[in-house]
């Protein structure tokens, strides 16, 4: 019934045909983000895609997409393609449901609150200081930098200090190594199946080596806290003082690893990727990047970048939200329906799997004139106040939305500032950079600069 009309009680909306039996599966496995794309362009709102044994529908419409994240959210939970992140990332926040995961995201709230933000402005500084003081280096050899690299180790020791409240040190080094080699494994077998992730063939092979060593990591930082017994009143704090109300029994070490696995994980790479693109969207732009360094210079002077000085950083919070609508990290994600629903006038079965992909919706023209132009103007006042709230999904919404959403923020225009007041950045050109969709959105292959040192 693909593509029936919509006076049909309860048709399927439009869509591609795709293949007997496999659906699209082969198109989302080769180019996903081209197929959705595409998808949208074509049919509109709401599209039927068979993806092997599902039922797909991607939505792009904002009053389609908050129904799901948010009015009926109870009737979705994340949807089989989390298995994957799964297998790395286990029961913790990101991808546990219901009750367990409420209980874990009450508990760790209050590490996102204001006052606790305000307390990791100096930790958020102090690592970006120690990245520039390397770059000093860099800028007098004329040598360029892996800017992807060096915001990925700088939003990790950040994550790890003001979460964890300690430093990786030397396991520095196998997280940077072992992360990459999991993040492709998991985008490369997203759309497979469960033999094929299992089977003892080199990738597979080289992704369970990598997280037993990205685990070592893990349990190292919880063994040491244990063996510390301090109380520092961070997240890490928060989760082992947690006492179930009936037996009293503590979180288990393998539930802890779960929780600091994926905070250490969904708290770097987003943001080291965000501030990535803004990085090679400027490149574009020159003229925005000497006005943001202005506004730097005016906002902060020759001080120290702080709390208070965050909300006077109009345009480099613009720059970064624009660089988050062309090139969300989180590039998309996607919900199994518990129940039977009803989409946009079009029903959604129970068991159906459907996508919510913000670099679609981000980029869909009756939502955002003009989607390809970067225009930090988008995020003025006037123009925010017109635009419903789930045009702009960066950082998902509803109950499940990403609980580190000013944490990121924050601590993503306290780099911008903190590099501009000392540092230009000029990419090397023509580097061929393209947005690869593994579980985030990367520039394939790196982005290469150069650093000169500002008068
Ligand atoms: C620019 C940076 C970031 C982006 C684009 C981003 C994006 C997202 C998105 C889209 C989701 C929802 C996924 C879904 O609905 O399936 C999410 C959830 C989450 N994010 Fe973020 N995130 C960022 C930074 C962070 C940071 C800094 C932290 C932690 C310090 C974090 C921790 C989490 C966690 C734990 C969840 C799961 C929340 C839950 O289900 O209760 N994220 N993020």
């Amino acid at each position: 019934m693909i593509g029936a009309a919509r006076s049909d009680p309860f048709p399927f909306p439009p869509g591609p045909r795709g293949y007997p039996i496999l659906g699209v599966l082969p198109q989302l496995r080769s180019d996903p983000i081209r197929t959705f794309l595409d998808a949208a362009d074509r049919y509109g709102d709401i599209v039927h895609l068979k993806a092997g044994p599902y039922h797909g529908f991607l939505i792009s419409n904002p009053a389609d997409i908050k129904h799901v994240l948010q009015d009926n959210a109870r009737n979705y939970h994340k949807s089989p393609l989390y298995q994957r992140l799964k297998d790395t990332l286990g029961n913790g926040l990101l991808t546990s449901e219901d009750a367990f995961w409420l209980r874990q995201r009450r508990l760790a709230q209050p590490a996102f609150h204001r006052q606790r933000l305000v307390a990791m402005t100096d930790a958020m500084v102090s690592c970006t200081e120690q990245m520039l003081e390397r770059w000093e280096h860099a800028a007098a050899t004329g040598e360029t930098v892996d800017l992807v690299a060096e915001m990925m180790a700088v939003t990790q020791a950040i994550i790890v200090r003001t979460m964890f409240s300690t430093d990786l040190g030397a396991a520095a080094e196998v997280v940077n190594r072992t992360w990459p080699i999991i993040n492709r494994r998991i985008g490369e077998t997203f759309w497979s199946t469960k033999l094929e992730t299992t089977l003892p063939i080199p990738a597979n092979r080289r992704f369970a080596h990598a997280l037993r060593e990205l685990d070592s990591v893990v349990y190292r930082i919880i063994a040491n806290r244990r063996q510390s017994g301090r109380d520092e009143s961070d997240l890490l704090s928060m989760f082992l003082s947690v006492r179930d109300e009936e037996t009293g029994a503590g979180m288990t070490d393998r539930q802890l690893r779960d929780e600091v696995m994926t905070m250490l994980l969904a708290g770097h790479e987003t943001t080291s990727l965000a501030l990535s693109w803004t990085y090679y969207l400027l490149s574009g732009h020159p003229e925005i990047g000497r006005r943001i360094a202005d506004e730097v210079d005016r906002v902060i002077g020759d001080g120290r970048p702080a709390f208070q000085h965050v909300d006077q950083l109009t345009l480099t919070r613009r720059v970064l939200e624009e660089s988050l609508r062309l090139y969300p990290p989180a590039w998309g994600f996607s919900r199994l329906s518990l129940g039977d629903d009803e989409i946009g006038g079009y029903r959604v079965p129970k068991g159906s799997i459907v996508f919510v992909i913000p670099f679609v919706v981000h980029r869909r023209p009756k939502l955002w004139p003009d989607p390809g132009r970067f225009d930090p103007h988008r995020f003025g006042p006037e123009q925010e106040s017109t635009r419903p709230r789930f045009a702009y999904i960066p950082f998902g919404g509803g109950p499940r939305g990403c609980i580190g959403n000013q944490f990121a923020m924050l601590e993503a225009q306290l780099i911008l500032a903190s590099i501009a007041r000392r540092f230009q950045i000029d990419l090397v050109p023509a580097q061929n950079i393209r947005p690869e969709p593994l579980i985030t959105l990367r520039p394939k292959p790196g982005i290469r600069a150069k650093l000169r040192k500002r008068a």
